[in-house]
């Protein structure tokens, strides 16, 4: 079970912009943060400094409040919009102003483990506080309520960023955006596979309302017309502390260590409120209406990877997708084939992500469904060898969809690989 590892490798080395890498050339060009994340866990298979430099790159653009934003603007591009001047963030190296799925701590956790460089200690010491400070951010600016599960803001920061779960509350919204909109993605990729003008338009509105509050936590807070309970960024986020929690035993006092395991005994409690037995799968919250959004997607079955799931929910879980698989058997959709908004090639409503799909496959294999979790690593690579290093797949036909030659998919080949390897040799 492998790729051609060196193609994957020289993925990345074609995308490093000196320290960072961007997720692929032209349409993405400057370093998003949960990429980042698992690009470091790929750089860390072959090259130690490479992947410290990932994390510390990611870190010149964390905020003085904690946030580590979801784009640092290091280099000016004509490529993207909304670029700095739209978002206008105050930070030094320019920032969006909202977040993303905080894997930073558990791409610490992995690069820090394999690490074999004398400044390991030192490096990882440094980087524990900026997780630290992030995982305190989301506590207090997204959870302002202690009810032990943060929200979302902006659909861009669950990192998926078109899924169903965000179309009702995106469809109440009727905030107009001041900007002018400049689509730059559909010069570079099939606007049948991108998100809609309307949707763009709604992703602006919000940008151009929390800019016109400063991006202060409070009064996002207080304002904002669209706050969810995403499973994903909750899911991530509670791995993410157990990551930081044993960082934490080397580099971390007393009272932080108590303070990551309260957070996380909370959370791991109000995630029961997110479980919808009828649909065996965990849903989002929208806080805007008090209620569970009723859409199956990828998000819901992530709470595997944090250990959340008793291991009768586990099964379910394990028997939802296998539900899902039976219509479209390239796993896994980010969308159930079950579902009517299901479309197999646009955005998050649908296709497969390889980063998702590891995450998954880590979470089935955590419970001891390891068919599964093999059956998931298996046609990821086959998924990359078939249809070439590519931002998503088609789990109908396997069809390598939107950018080429990216970042994060390379890195989760590599790491599957790598794990592949490790598990032959009976490491
Ligand atoms: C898209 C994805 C997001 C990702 C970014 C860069 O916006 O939805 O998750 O971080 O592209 O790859």
């Amino acid at each position: 079970m492998t790729i051609d590892i060196e193609a994957a490798r020289a993925i990345l080395r074609a995308n490093d912009r000196g320290g960072y890498t961007v997720p692929t050339d032209r349409l993405y060009p400057f370093q998003w943060n949960w990429d980042s994340a698992f690009v470091a866990m790929g750089w860390a298979t072959f090259d130690e400094e490479r992947a410290w430099r990932e994390l510390e790159r990611l870190v010149e653009g964390q905020w003085d409040d904690g946030m580590v934003p979801h784009i640092v603007f290091h280099a000016p591009s004509d490529d993207y919009f909304p670029g700095p001047d739209v978002w206008r963030t105050r930070h030094s190296v320019p920032t969006s102003g909202i977040t993303q799925p905080p894997v930073f701590a558990t791409a610490l956790r992995h690069v820090f483990e394999s690490a074999r460089g004398p400044d390991a200690q030192a490096r990882a010491a440094r980087l524990y506080r900026c997780a630290l400070a992030s995982h305190d951010w989301w506590d207090r600016a997204r959870d302002p309520e202690g009810t032990g599960l943060v929200a979302i803001l902006h659909p861009w920061e669950s990192g998926m960023d078109n899924s169903p779960a965000w179309d009702e509350a995106m469809a109440r919204l009727t905030l107009q955006p001041m900007t002018p909109i400049r689509r730059r993605d559909i010069s570079h990729i099939g606007a049948e596979m991108r998100p809609r003008d309307e949707d763009y338009h709604r992703f602006i509105a919000l940008v151009d309302l929390y800019a016109g509050l400063g991006w202060e936590p409070a009064a996002m807070w207080a304002a904002s017309p669209f706050k969810l309970v995403d499973v994903a960024t909750n899911a991530i986020l509670h791995k993410a502390e157990e990551d930081l929690l044993v960082l934490a035993g080397q580099f971390g006092s007393d009272a932080e260590r108590s303070r990551i395991a309260e957070r996380m005994a909370r959370r791991a409690a109000a995630f029961a409120g997110l479980w919808n037995q009828d649909r065996r799968i965990y849903q989002a919250l929208d806080l805007g209406t008090g209620t569970k959004v009723d859409a199956s997607t990828s998000a819901g079955l992530l709470p595997l990877f944090a250990g959340i799931p008793d291991a009768h929910q586990a099964a379910e879980l394990a028997a939802e997708l296998e539900n899902w698989l039976a219509r479209a058997p390239y796993p896994v959709p980010s969308t159930s084939p079950l579902d009517p908004r299901f479309e197999p090639k646009r955005y998050w409503r649908g296709p497969v992500w390889a980063v998702v799909n590891f995450m998954i496959a880590e979470g089935f294999a955590r419970y001891e469904h390891m068919a599964l979790a093999t059956r998931i690593r298996t046609a990821t690579l086959a998924l990359m060898r078939n249809g070439g290093i590519a931002e998503y797949f088609d789990p109908t036909s396997g069809e390598g969809l939107g950018g080429g030659q990216f970042s994060w998919t390379a890195a989760i080949g590599l790491l599957m690989t790598d794990q592949s390897a490790r598990a032959q040799h009976g490491l």
